[in-house]
């Protein structure tokens, strides 16, 4: 046991009350965000003539090597410390003796753990964004491909309309384009520095924060309130939150492969390289990654709702509970990584059975509404013709043929309006390209998407 605040007791803490409060098995992951901050607010201190050049100079020296040696696996971060603050506090001190003694001089670990958690995480919201960004482009170029990949639309997952597959693809390439813009938005909101703050009254000692803020990036500056400072986790739940839908839209994703992978469907073939086999039925190649992100969502959220749940009963300033904060953070951040670059690895090799979609989008009348807009075309009012196209359903379901299929002189015995020309309104690329309002799934309509998704990457 290695403890930092020894001095007032008179008692050894017990040993399981020591394991329970200790945190250093799972903070010890930003070992290198304590060791940078340390650093800044180290060369503040002496800046500001708390602590002379050569204290300085051998506290970040000490912290250097320290940091080196954790790297390269010299020096092992041990449990034998209550956190990784006290590890590298107690370390530096080791090492290098009285001038160490001053690292802590205006700081509580308060205001350092508050510190390390958004080092830590800001550093993540950008890998989390590479990788969104690497799923963008995945689907971009699905998209791209497949201008005229022809299949159903659905609605209830009953077939509605034809659309195409890049029209598909552009609807995920949109939640993700949402998820993006709100990474960097919890970004610009986070970058705040909450060292100085103390323990939660700011120091006596004439601190810069000001410097201390620019030294580690924190465009936005120091907090301006030190009991917020040290007890503000509100940027983890905004981040948890961006987390579960990042994570939701994967789940949906994820559901669609999964129906689309399925015998009925077979709209995908997923790599083989991306499914898992059964150990009894030699025939089953499963969709486990899909299922594996559908079902890690659920764990994204319960992050969330952890955090939600610890932080609504807090008092001001900071509370032992908000300990807590670490293992769902670092845990739903894995996940959505993990998911994010299994996901995208996946799309990028799965196969588009493109023969099966177009078959499927022409079985199914997904070209009724167009029937019947073709008749409004020709004077016919609306509800009439959604009427008769209904009548033209039912006869073509108990032929089992499709409306294309349909002879012209069955279409004249339900309405004398239909003429030849109603094959071609109903075929799928006039249903498809005559759909050419913004958003729509229309070649013309497609390409202007298309090209604006370009740009917008290329300024990603
Ligand atoms: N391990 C603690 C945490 O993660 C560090 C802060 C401890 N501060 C304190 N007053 N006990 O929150």
């Amino acid at each position: 046991m290695a403890q930092l605040w020894g001095g007032r007791f008179t008692k050894e803490t017990d040993q399981l009350v020591y394991s329970f409060n200790a945190s250093i098995s799972f903070d010890k992951r930003f070992y290198a965000q304590d060791i940078k901050g340390s650093i800044a607010h180290v060369m503040m201190l002496a800046r500001q003539g708390i602590l002379t050049d050569y204290e300085k100079d051998q506290i970040i020296q000490g912290l250097e090597g320290i940091l080196d040696d954790v790297e390269c696996g010299r020096l092992e971060i041990s449990d034998k410390y209550e956190d990784i603050h006290s590890f590298v506090e107690a370390t530096l001190i080791d090492r290098i003796g009285d001038p160490g003694k001053k690292l802590h001089t205006g700081r509580s670990r308060n205001d350092q753990v508050a510190l390390d958690m958004k080092l830590y995480t800001r550093d993540e919201v950008h890998l989390l964004d590479n990788l969104v960004e690497g799923l963008l482009q995945a689907i971009l170029s699905i998209l791209e491909d497949n201008i005229d990949t022809y299949m159903p639309g659905f609605t209830h997952l009953q077939k509605a309309q034809p659309i195409t597959l890049a029209h598909h693809m552009g609807a995920y390439f949109e939640m993700f384009r949402r998820d993006h813009e709100r990474l960097q938005d919890i970004y610009k909101r986070m970058n705040t520095c909450p060292l100085g703050s103390g323990a939660l009254a700011g120091t006596t000692y004439p601190l810069d924060r000001e410097y201390t803020a620019r030294l580690l990036g924190f465009d936005g500056g120091p907090t301006l309130n030190s009991m917020d400072g040290v007890s503000d986790r509100d940027y983890l739940i905004e981040l948890l939150s961006a987390l579960s839908t990042i994570m939701m839209h994967l789940s949906r994703f994820s559901e669609e492969v999964i129906i689309w992978n399925s015998n009925e469907y077979q709209f995908v073939e997923i790599d083989d390289a991306y499914s898992t086999g059964s150990s009894i039925m030699p025939q089953k190649k499963n969709p486990d990654i899909a299922e594996l992100v559908r079902g890690k969502t659920g764990r994204v959220y319960g992050a969330l709702n952890a955090m939600l749940a610890t932080m609504k009963g807090i008092p001001l300033a900071y509370n032992k509970d908000m300990q807590e904060d670490k293992e769902w953070v670092f845990d739903a951040i894995d996940t959505t990584k993990g998911c994010l670059v299994l996901f995208a690895g996946m799309i990028r090799t799965m196969e588009f059975r493109k023969d099966r979609m177009e078959k499927s989008a022409k079985n199914g009348f997904t070209n009724a509404t167009d029937a019947a807009d073709y008749l409004v075309n020709h004077g016919v009012p609306f509800r009439d013709a959604h009427g008769i196209v209904g009548q033209l359903v039912l006869t073509c379901i108990e032929k089992g043929i499709s409306l294309d299929e349909l002879p012209l002189e069955e279409y004249k015995e339900i309405s004398e309006v239909f003429e030849e020309d109603i094959y071609e309104a109903i075929s799928l690329e006039t249903c498809v390209n005559k759909r050419v309002t913004a958003g729509a799934p229309g070649r013309q309509a497609m390409e202007e998407t298309i090209a604006y998704y370009r740009k917008y990457m290329e300024e990603y």
